[in-house]
């Protein structure tokens, strides 16, 4: 009998859903997991079929983090040279909207993959944080900046200090999550808005997510340049025609992604 692969996914029209599939370890990022959920994206994103992308960890765990038993007893060049963090950059670099659908813990590496993707959906069950302060580290993968922009510096600082949990409705409350649903339901319901979002022309929703994503890590002045840019460049696209033209002749527009 082989194993089942580390990371599983599956195409449903236009929406890809990936799932961590390391059960066992409560899906702790191995380099394994992180090779293999690295490889995935890259093939999804190189599919012209595929429109947005849901990364899930199943109902009841999302990622309790990187793997513990894998780095305690590296060495800082050892560490360094597996270049284990910088490899995480191209997730960020697919083109395509990402939805996390969050169950069970989403803990340090697990927390600032969630972050990585552009919406997060819960369930009920999730709990998120930063815990790396309890085993005498930080977290190294993005939390100290992305959590601090998502929640602000003052909560950030606190969990991340503190390296206590936040329950989805806490998270809820401090805007780290989009929505909370039944653990019945949240897969479904990032699946569907995955839907939503695929159906929407893709070249627009690639230079919006752009220009989002740009601002955010930049100045308002620099962020206003590149939704200028992408909101003109837009008009090269037949889709930028058609959708104006669908609107004026009150019908509905069909987007070909040109
Ligand atoms: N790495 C490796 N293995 C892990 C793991 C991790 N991050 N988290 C859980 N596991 C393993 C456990 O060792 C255990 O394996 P064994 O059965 O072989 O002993 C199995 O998963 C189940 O875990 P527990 O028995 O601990 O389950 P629990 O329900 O009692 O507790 C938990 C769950 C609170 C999430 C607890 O497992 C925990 O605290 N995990 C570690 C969380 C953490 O510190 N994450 C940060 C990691 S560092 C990081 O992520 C750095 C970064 O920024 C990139």
């Amino acid at each position: 009998m082989t194993d089942a692969p580390i990371v599983l996914h599956e195409i449903n029209g236009a929406v890809a859903t990936i799932t961590l599939n390391r059960p066992q370890a409560l899906n702790a990022l191995s380099p394994e997991l992180m090779d293999a959920l690295i490889t995935i994206i890259a093939e999804l994103d190189g599919n012209d079929a595929v429109r947005c992308l849901v990364l899930t960890g199943g109902p009841r765990v999302f990622a309790a983090g990187a793997d513990i038993k894998a780095m305690a007893e590296a060495s800082p060049t050892a560490i360094i040279e597996r270049r284990s963090i910088e490899k995480w950059e191209q997730i960020r670099r697919c083109r395509k909207p990402i939805i996390a659908a969050i169950s069970g813990y989403a803990l340090g590496g697990g927390c600032e993959l969630a972050m990585l993707c552009d919406i997060i959906v819960a369930s009920e069950t999730a709990q998120f944080g930063q815990p790396e302060i309890n085993i005498g580290v930080i977290p190294g993968a993005g939390g100290t900046q992305r959590l601090t922009r998502a929640i602000g510096p003052y909560r950030a600082m606190e969990l991340i200090l503190t390296g206590v949990m936040l329950s989805a409705r806490d998270a809820y409350a401090v805007g780290l999550v989009n929505r909370i649903c039944p653990v019945e339901s949240f897969l479904a319901e990032a699946q569907r808005l995955a839907a939503e979002i695929a159906a929407r022309p893709p070249i627009a929703v690639r230079m919006a997510r752009e220009a989002v994503r740009y601002g955010a890590e930049t100045t308002v002045r620099d962020g206003l340049e590149i939704e200028r840019r992408n909101f003109y460049l837009l008009f090269d696209t037949e889709d930028q025609k058609e959708g104006m033209r669908a609107f004026i002749e009150k019908r509905k527009a069909d987007f070909k992604g040109k």
